[in-house]
C-alpha cells in the first residue's frame, strides 16, 4: 500500500530561491487530511482489485495523486489571501508567516508543479487525464469567482449555493475518483460512477465545512472560527437562515450583514440567529442526503477491501471535526 504522507515528504524543494520554494514546503509539510490524493490511490485500488489488471496502476496512479495534493494545496495557498484567513491547519498561513506576494507566487509555482508532476501520467493516459485536470481547475476558479461574487449578493438561491461549492470543491474529489480509477482501468461506466460518487461527498464535505467554520473547535478544526459569517460567505447555514427565518430574525440577521466591521459580537450574534432558527440540523439533512447518493454510486462497482474504505470513509466524512 503506497504510503501518501512518505510520497509527499519525499517531494524535493530544496531549490532556490528559498523565498518561493520554502513556503512550498511549509504548506505541503503541514498535513492535512489528504483526502484527494487517498480517493485517487483508493479509487485505482477499488478497480485494480475488482479485475484481472495489473497492479502496477496503482503505482502509475501516484503521480496524478500527488498533483492532485499539490494542486489542492495551492488553492488554499490563494484562497486563505481571498478569504482573510489567519490560521490553517492550527498553523499561520501562508500570507501571514510570510506575506501576500509570497502566497501568490509560491501558490502559481505550486500549479505548475502540479503539471510537472502529471506529466508523469502513463503516456496513453495522459490526453484524457489531462483534460480533465483542465475542466477541474476551470471549475476551481469559476467557483471560487462565485463564491466571492456571493459575498455582495444579497441572497442568492440554494440552489445557486450548490452550483457554486459544486464548481469550488466538489470537482476536485469527483475528479480524483474519476482520474485515479480511470488510470487503472476503469471502463466507462464505472469512470462514471466514480465520479458521481466523488461529487456527492463533496458536496456532502463542504455543507460540513460550513457547519464547522461555525460550530467547529478551532484546536481540532484548525481553521478559525468565524470567518464565514466575518466575511458575509453566502455559506448553507447563512442561505437556510434568510429562507427559513420570521421576519424579525431576518431583519436582525440583515442587519448585521451590512455591519462594516467584523468582531466577536458579530460571530456571536449570527450565531445565536442560526441556533434560534435551527439551521444546522436541516444543512445536517441535506449533507446527508448526499452522502446517501454517494454510497448509492459505490454499489455500481466492485465490492471488495477499497469500496469498503470508501463507504466508511463516506460516512466519516459527514461526522468529521476536522
Ligand atoms: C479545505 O479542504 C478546503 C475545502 C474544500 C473545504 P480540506 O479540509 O480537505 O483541507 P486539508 O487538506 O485537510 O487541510
Ligand atoms: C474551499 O472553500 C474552496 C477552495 C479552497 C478552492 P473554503 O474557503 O470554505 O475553504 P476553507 O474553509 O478556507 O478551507
Ligand atoms: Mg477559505
Ligand atoms: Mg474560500
Ligand atoms: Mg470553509
Amino acid at each position: 500500500m503506497i504510503d501518501i504522507n512518505k510520497a509527499i515528504a519525499s517531494l524535493n524543494w530544496q531549490k532556490e530561491p528559498r523565498g518561493l520554494y520554502e513556503p512550498i514546503e511549509y504548506a505541503l509539510a503541514s498535513g492535512g487530511k489528504r483526502l484527494r490524493p487517498t480517493l485517487a490511490l483508493t479509487a485505482a485500488e477499488l478497480i485494480v482489485n475488482g479485475g484481472l489488471i495489473n497492479g502496477d496502476a496503482i503505482e502509475q496512479t501516484l503521480p496524478a495523486a500527488l498533483a492532485l495534493e499539490v494542486f489542492h494545496n495551492f488553492t488554499l495557498l490563494h484562497d486563505d489571501v481571498m478569504d482573510h484567513a489567519d490560521v490553517r491547519r492550527g498553523k499561520e498561513t501562508v500570507h501571514v508567516k510570510w506575506n501576500e506576494n509570497t502566497a501568490i507566487l509560491s501558490g502559481d509555482q505550486m500549479l505548475i508543479e502540479a503539471y510537472k508532476l502529471l506529466s508523469d501520467v502513463p503516456v496513453d493516459k495522459l490526453p484524457k487525464v489531462l483534460k480533465w485536470f483542465n475542466e477541474m481547475a476551470t471549475g476551481i476558479c469559476e467557483g471560487q469567482q462565485l463564491d466571492v461574487d456571493f459575498e455582495h449578493m444579497s441572497q442568492p438561491s440554494i440552489d445557486d449555493y450548490m452550483h457554486m461549492i459544486e464548481l469550488k470543491t466538489s470537482v476536485l474529489l469527483a475528479n480524483a475518483m474519476r482520474i485515479g480509477g480511470y488510470i487503472a482501468g476503469a471502463n466507462e461506466s464505472q469512470q462514471e460512477a466514480l465520479y458521481q460518487y466523488g461529487l456527492h461527498i463533496g458536496l456532502a464535505f463542504q455543507i460540513q465545512d460550513d457547519i464547522l467554520d461555525v460550530y467547529g473547535d478551532p484546536k481540532t478544526f484548525g481553521k478559525a472560527v468565524g470567518g464565514d459569517i466575518c466575511c458575509n460567505k453566502k455559506t448553507i447555514l447563512l442561505l437556510t437562515a434568510l429562507e427559513t427565518a420570521d421576519p424579525e430574525s431576518k431583519a436582525e440577521l440583515l442587519q448585521w450583514l451590512m455591519a462594516k466591521d467584523c468582531n466577536e459580537e458579530k460571530i456571536a450574534a449570527v450565531t445565536e440567529i442560526y441556533n434560534r432558527l435551527g439551521v444546522r440540523a436541516s444543512c445536517e439533512t441535506v449533507m446527508e442526503e448526499h452522502t446517501s447518493l454517494a454510497l448509492a454510486q459505490l454499489d455500481r462497482l466492485p465490492q471488495n477491501d477499497a469500496t469498503e474504505r470508501l463507504r466508511e470513509l463516506a460516512e466519516k466524512l459527514a461526522t468529521r471535526k476536522s
